[in-house]
């Protein structure tokens, strides 16, 4: 079974669960390597442009991000 999930954020979520350590920061764009938090691989989506579906694929070094027309979904 696979998923396909589009995220649209380009930073992380702070959060602040005890009041006493600061702030950790939660992955919201979906492409760090150290779930659920974020890594810094967020800095990539900085140049990513309005309207634009991109799609990140780890396993080519040389291309990881293509954009795309749509995803298209089976029903
Ligand atoms: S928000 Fe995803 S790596 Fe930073």
């Amino acid at each position: 079974m696979a998923r396909e999930v589009t995220h649209d954020a380009t930073g992380p979520t702070p959060i602040d669960p005890d009041d006493h350590d600061g702030d950790i920061y939660v992955c919201s764009c979906g492409l760090s390597d150290d779930e659920p938090f974020c890594d810094g691989s967020h800095a990539v989506t900085a140049d990513e442009e309005d309207g634009v579906t991109y799609k990140y694929e780890n396993d080519d070094d040389e291309e990881p991000r293509h954009a795309v027309d749509s995803l298209e979904y089976d029903e």
